[in-house]
C-alpha cells in the first residue's frame, strides 16, 4: 500500500499510451490522450501540451496535485488516476456537473456490483457509503480565458492515507472492485466522452439521479455560518435547498460546503485523495 517505484511506474504506464490512443479513435468528443509517467499537476501539463479542446493528459503520479479551495490532492503514491482535459469554457457549474456525472457514470454501477451505494456528493465529489461516506473521486475546474481545464482525480488502489484523510478518503479497491488503473482510466474517458455532449437538461437529470444528499440531515457551512437541516432538493445549477428549523435556505456551490454528514463529523483534514466532508 505504499508508493510504487519509478521503475514500476514506468513499466505500468508504458502500456497506457497505445491503449488510450486506440480508445480515442472510438470517441466522438475526445481527441487525444497524452500519458506522462510523472508530473507536478496534470492541470498545468494539459495547458502546456494540449493545443485543442478534447485533449487530455493522464499521469501515473502527480507530485503537486491540487484540489478545490486551494487544497492539496494527495495522489503522490501513484495509486490513483490524475486526468485533466482541455474543454471549451462554459458556465463553471455546467463543467462541474459534467465532471461529476462522468465520475458517477464511470464508477457507480461498478461499486454497486459490490453491494455498496455510491453517488455524487454535491457539488462534485464521488462518494461511496462504506463504514462512513468515503471520497473516491473529486473534480477541479480551472478557467483560462476561452478554454477551461477539467481535472478529475480518482483513488483507485488501496493506500495508507495521511492522518487528516483517514476518516474521509477511500479507493475503488477498498469497495472490493478489482480494476487496474488503466481500466479505471478507460471507464472514465468513455464516460467523459458521453457527458461532454449532453444538454444541460440531461446533465441536470443525471446529476439528480446520482445525488446522495436528498433527504439527509446535514450541516453546511456558508460564509462562516452553520446551517443544519434536511436536504429537500439538490440541483447542480441552483444549489442545495435545505429545510432548517428557521425555514428554507438555498446554498450555493461557490460559497457553501458540507460540514458534517450524520454522525460523521468533519475532522478538518486537508484536501487531497479526499477533501473534508
Ligand atoms: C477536489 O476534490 O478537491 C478536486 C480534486 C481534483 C484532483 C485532480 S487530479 C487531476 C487534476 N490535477 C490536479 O492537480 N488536480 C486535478
Amino acid at each position: 500500500m505504499t508508493s510504487i517505484t519509478d521503475a514500476e511506474l514506468e513499466r505500468e504506464v508504458s502500456e497506457w499510451s497505445e491503449q488510450l490512443e486506440r480508445l480515442t479513435r472510438t470517441c466522438a468528443w475526445l481527441q487525444c490522450v497524452t500519458v506522462l509517467a510523472k508530473t507536478e499537476s496534470t492541470q498545468d501539463a494539459v495547458l502546456c501540451r494540449a493545443d485543442s479542446v478534447g485533449s487530455a493528459i493522464v499521469a501515473g503520479r502527480q507530485t503537486g496535485g491540487r484540489g478545490r479551495r486551494g487544497r492539496v490532492w494527495a495522489d503522490d503514491l501513484g495509486r490513483g488516476i490524475a486526468l485533466s482535459v482541455a474543454v471549451e469554457s462554459e458556465d463553471s457549474a455546467l463543467l462541474c456537473a459534467r465532471a461529476a456525472v462522468a465520475l458517477a457514470h464511470a464508477y457507480v454501477p461498478l461499486i454497486g456490483q459490490m453491494g455498496i451505494r455510491s453517488g455524487i456528493k454535491w457539488p462534485n465529489d464521488l462518494i461511496a457509503i462504506m463504514d462512513r461516506p468515503r471520497k473516491i473521486g473529486g473534480v477541479l475546474v480551472e478557467e483560462h480565458g476561452d478554454q477551461a481545464v477539467m481535472g478529475l482525480g480518482v483513488n483507485v488502489r488501496s493506500r495508507v492515507w495521511p492522518e487528516q484523510l483517514r476518516n474521509s478518503a477511500g479507493t475503488l479497491e477498498d469497495t472490493g472492485i478489482r480494476v487496474t488503473r488503466l481500466e479505471a482510466i478507460v471507464h472514465l474517458l468513455k464516460s467523459l466522452d458521453r457527458v461532454m455532449t449532453m444538454s444541460k437538461e440531461q446533465l441536470q437529470s443525471e446529476f439528480i439521479q446520482a445525488d446522495l444528499l436528498e433527504g439527509e440531515r446535514l450541516v453546511f457551512e456558508e460564509s462562516g455560518t452553520l446551517h443544519e437541516g434536511v436536504v429537500r432538493e439538490v440541483d447542480p445549477f441552483t444549489g442545495v435547498l435545505l429545510v432548517t428549523r428557521d425555514g428554507e435556505v438555498r446554498l450555493r456551490p461557490e460559497l457553501a460546503r458540507l460540514h458534517a454528514w450524520e454522525s460523521h463529523v468533519n475532522d478538518g483534514g486537508e484536501g487531497g485523495g479526499s477533501e473534508p466532508m
